[in-house]
C-alpha cells in the first residue's frame, strides 16, 4: 500500500495571515480580526456556493469576502487599496517549515500533491513564488469538479485524479472542517493544530493524527510503501 499525501494549501502550506502587514498599514490593530473575519467570510462564501450550486473560482471568494469584510468594518478601501489586498492575496507567505518538511517527506519517499479550494492557475502561482512546487507531484483544484470541500465529490475527484484509494491517502489540513470532509470519505487524516488555542470541531469524527507543524509529519505517518 502506497501512502500518498494530499496537502490543503491555505492555512497550511500558505500562510493567509501574510497580508496583515499590509491591513496593518491601513486599519493598525484592527488588521488581524480583519484578516481573520476576511478568510472566514471566503469559506462561508465557498460553503454557500456550493450548496447552492453556483460555483464561480476561489478568488470570486476572496474579492466578494474583501467587500464584505469592509463593509462589517467600517471601511472603505480606495480602488488602489482594495486592489493591493487583493494583489497581496495572490503572493501569500509560505509557512516559515513548509519547503524544508516537503522536501523531507520527498526524501523519505512520500508522494505529495497540492489538493485546494483555490485554482490550479493561483495555486500553481503561490507554490512557484514560495519554492514548493517541486515537492509536489500536481496541483488537484476543486475547479475540476466545480465545487468546493467538502463536498464529497471534491475528495473522490483527488483519488480518481491521483489513482488512490482512500484507506492509502492522507489529508494534511489545519482546517478541521476539510480533515472532517475528508474522514467521511474514509481518508486518513493528520490535522495542523498550529495554534495552540485552535478548537476541532465537535462534530464528524477525530483527526486520525495531530500534529503542531509540518515538521512533525514524518513522525505520525506510516511508512511511505
Ligand atoms: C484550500 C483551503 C480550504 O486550500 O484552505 O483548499
Amino acid at each position: 500500500m502506497a501512502t500518498t499525501l494530499a496537502f490543503d494549501v491555505y492555512g497550511t502550506l500558505i500562510d493567509t495571515n501574510g497580508v496583515t502587514e499590509v491591513l496593518r498599514e491601513r486599519m493598525g490593530q484592527r488588521a488581524l480580526s480583519f484578516s481573520r473575519a476576511w478568510r472566514d467570510k471566503q469559506l462561508e462564501y465557498a460553503f454557500r456556493r456550493t450548496v447552492m450550486g453556483e460555483y464561480a473560482d476561489f478568488a470570486v471568494c476572496i474579492t466578494d469576502a474583501l467587500d464584505f469584510t469592509a463593509r462589517a468594518h467600517g471601511v472603505t478601501l480606495t480602488a488602489a487599496e482594495r486592489d493591493r489586498l487583493l494583489a497581496t492575496y495572490q503572493r501569500l507567505p509560505a509557512f516559515q517549515e513548509a519547503r524544508l518538511a516537503l522536501q523531507a517527506l520527498q526524501e523519505a519517499g512520500y508522494t505529495s500533491y497540492a489538493f485546494s479550494n483555490g485554482s490550479r492557475e493561483t495555486v500553481s502561482k503561490l507554490l512557484g513564488d514560495n519554492g514548493l512546487r517541486p515537492y509536489v507531484t500536481d496541483i488537484i483544484s476543486v475547479e475540476e469538479v466545480q465545487a468546493f470541500k467538502p463536498a464529497p465529490q471534491v475528495y473522490n475527484h483527488f483519488l480518481e485524479r491521483a489513482g488512490r484509494r482512500a484507506d492509502e491517502t492522507w489529508l494534511i489540513s489545519s482546517n478541521p472542517f476539510d480533515i472532517i470532509g475528508a474522514s467521511a470519505g474514509g481518508w486518513k487524516t493528520v490535522w495542523v493544530r498550529r495554534l495552540p488555542g485552535a478548537v476541532f470541531d465537535p462534530w464528524g469524527g477525530e483527526p486520525t493524527a495531530t500534529v503542531a507543524s509540518l515538521t512533525d509529519l514524518l513522525e505520525v505517518l506510516p511508512s511511505p510503501g
